[in-house]
């Protein structure tokens, strides 16, 4: 199966691709968001073995049975012996978010999404950018080079904090992966600080881009619940979904704005 293992979004597209040199450090750049969000009055710690039955309880709290097939048990004890996670707690020390991944030992050492969550009371906050950019700095630590995941396409919250905000891309579709026969977009993001600073959208700037590029050729627009163009846009191969677009932009709804792979400099690999 071929996939995306490294690209650049158009940079007419993105906010300045700035770090400071401590960043490069990843346990500077970790400490960084950790102090956001206390300042926020959160706190944001790494998740160890030690975490499992309060996560256990969490999660059956938070999903229904046929989710906690998905998220629960055997997948909460392979991410936290074998991954990494995070949990963001309140000053009262309750669990306001979590994500865990668990890593493989392919030729990227890949670190795959196994939840991400922000409990409803807590959102609106962009929450979730910062437990993804918090995750994807603990797997680069661990050694992966590549993060993946998987997002429905009409799950809007998640796409945004993850295409627009963190800079990941959709490389693929999977037409019906949940219990729900949903399809599921496939999220990939180099893991280098240089690609996690060089691809967050800066949303001002799409409607002059729009307007210097071309449609059909550069981008198209995708509506998010269209499922089978979205499968016949990976069947072609030659565009990858690179961001949300709010409504008004490029339609009346929100939008998906997938880049030729030309627009994206994507590289590939048989994955
Ligand atoms: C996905 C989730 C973690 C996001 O929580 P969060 O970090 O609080 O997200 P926010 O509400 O701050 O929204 C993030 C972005 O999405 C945008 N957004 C939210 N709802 C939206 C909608 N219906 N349409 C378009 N954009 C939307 C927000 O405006 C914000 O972007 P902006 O800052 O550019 O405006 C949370 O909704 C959740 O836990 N959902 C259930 C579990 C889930 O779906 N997990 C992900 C599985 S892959």
């Amino acid at each position: 199966m071929r996939c995306v293992i490294d690209y650049r979004k158009p940079p007419e597209l993105c906010l300045p691709a700035v770090f400071s040199p401590d960043a490069i450090r990843l346990s500077s750049a970790r400490r960084d968001i950790e102090e956001i969000l206390a300042d926020m009055g959160y706190r944001l710690q790494v998740c160890t073995y030690e975490d499992w039955a309060r996560l256990q309880d969490f999660l059956a709290e938070i999903y229904e049975p046929q989710m906690l097939n998905n998220f629960g048990g055997f997948t909460l004890y392979k991410a936290l012996r074998f991954g990494s996670g995070a949990l963001l707690e309140t000053g009262a020390g309750k669990i306001a978010g979590y994500i865990l991944e668990e890593s493989f030992r392919d030729r990227y050492d890949s670190s795959y999404c196994q939840g991400l969550v922000v409990v409803p009371e807590h959102r609106g906050r962009k929450l979730s950018v910062y437990l993804e950019r918090y995750n994807f700095l603990q797997a680069m630590a661990r050694g992966a080079k590549i993060r993946r995941a998987t997002i429905a396409p009409t799950n809007l919250p998640s796409l945004v904090s993850s295409l627009n905000h963190n800079g990941t891309i959709a490389d693929g579709i999977h037409p019906y992966l949940d219990f729900e026969q949903t399809p599921r977009l496939l999220i990939s993001m180099p893991l280098t600080i240089e690609a996690m600073a060089a691809n967050r959208l800066d949303i001002s700037k799409v409607p002059a881009f729009l307007k210097a590029r071309r449609e059909g050729v550069d981008y198209r627009i995708l509506d998010p619940t269209d499922a089978e163009a979205l499968i016949d846009l990976f069947h072609l191969g030659r565009f990858q979904i690179a961001a949300v677009l709010k409504p008004g932009i490029a339609s009346e709804g929100s939008a998906l704005l997938a880049l030729s792979n030309q627009c994206l400099q994507v590289s590939f690999d048989r994955g």
